[in-house]
């Protein structure tokens, strides 16, 4: 079985470089043949929706580990006839947060969520009066977050009109959601990894300093068994979402029930591996290697 694993030429940091080589392995270990590639090699002819491939690809893969948020390439090696991992509408429903919400409403529990008008990105947001509006609906404090961000790095909290102002002069004119506050659990969620249609991994994240429970952002991880309600909550918005594999981003309601936070496309395997011991990268290959056989 010959696969590749498609990454951004842009975003190569170690902590990127690991992940490839843990699905490399995990690919090997499986008795595959998995090529890396990055995004920048294929040329996308969108006139002819021909891709020019690279001179090392000139036998079509059995399948491809799409680990990267370039939605046109994705697209367009779709309409090639190959299958990716994730498929290109899963990518996309996954990195806008707003789009995410808009698919899953009225499907699962989310905390209540309004989209900041589109403004320019050179103008930002020049007129203000639409946070009157926000603040008619939500009491601070209340969660803005950009549509397009990860590792916490783009999420923040707004205590006050002066403190949502501060975020609002920060995100410049880049797309954000306001969203209430589910502060019954402030700095803990769930992170449940769905490989095909099972929930293989999970663990509780705590953050005592900051609101945000991610690793990056200075949380602790614990190993944590999901409630029968987490876990059908993180299988649906896969189904849903046609997600062949997720990290799901669970929040606890006021009675401990889930509410969803947000789903990654791509998420990290390391954390979860440290955390549990369990190897996600190994458990995607098989799924795929059960798929295409
Ligand atoms: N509506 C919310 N209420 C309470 N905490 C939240 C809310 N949204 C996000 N958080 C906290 O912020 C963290 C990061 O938010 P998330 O939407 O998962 O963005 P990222 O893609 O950066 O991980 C979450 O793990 C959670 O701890
Ligand atoms: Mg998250």
């Amino acid at each position: 079985m010959k696969g590749w694993l498609i990454v951004n030429r842009f975003l190569y940091t170690d902590k990127f470089s690991e992940l490839y080589d843990w699905l490399i392995r995990a690919a090997v270990k499986a008795g595959s043949d998995l090529t890396l590639l990055t995004n920048d090699l294929f040329l996308v002819n969108t006139d002819s929706g021909n891709v020019i491939y690279p001179d090392i690809c000139a036998q079509a893969p059995d399948y491809v580990i799409f680990w990267d948020k370039d939605i046109r390439l994705a697209r367009a090696l779709e309409a090639q006839g190959l299958r990716l991992y994730n498929r290109a509408d899963a990518i996309e429903a996954c990195d806008d947060k707003s789009l995410t919400c808009r698919l899953l409403a009225g499907r699962v529990r989310m905390p209540r969520t309004f989209t900041f008008p589109f403004t320019y990105e050179h103008l930002g947001y020049n007129n203000l009066e639409f946070l009157d509006r926000i603040e008619a609906e939500l009491d601070y404090p209340f969660i803005i977050k950009e549509c397009y961000g990860s590792f916490g790095a783009q999420v923040y909290l707004a205590g006050s009109r002066a403190e949502a102002l501060s975020v609002i002069q920060k995100v410049g004119g880049r797309p954000c959601i306001a969203q209430e506050y589910i502060g019954s659990g402030r700095g803990r969620d769930i992170r449940i990894n769905v490989v095909g249609d099972k929930c293989v991994a999970s663990m509780l994240r705590y953050n005592d300093g900051d609101f945000r429970a991610n690793i990056t952002a200075g949380g602790h991880m614990k190993q944590y068994a999901p409630t029968d309600e987490q876990c059908s909550m993180a299988l649906k918005v896969c189904r849903e979402l046609k997600l062949d594999y997720a990290g799901v981003d669970i929040l606890f309601g006021r009675d401990g029930e889930p509410v969803l936070c947000e789903v990654n496309s791509n998420a990290h395997f390391k954390s979860i591996y440290d955390c549990t011991g369990i190897n996600v990268a190994e458990a995607l290959i098989r799924h795929i290697m059960g798929e295409t056989a």
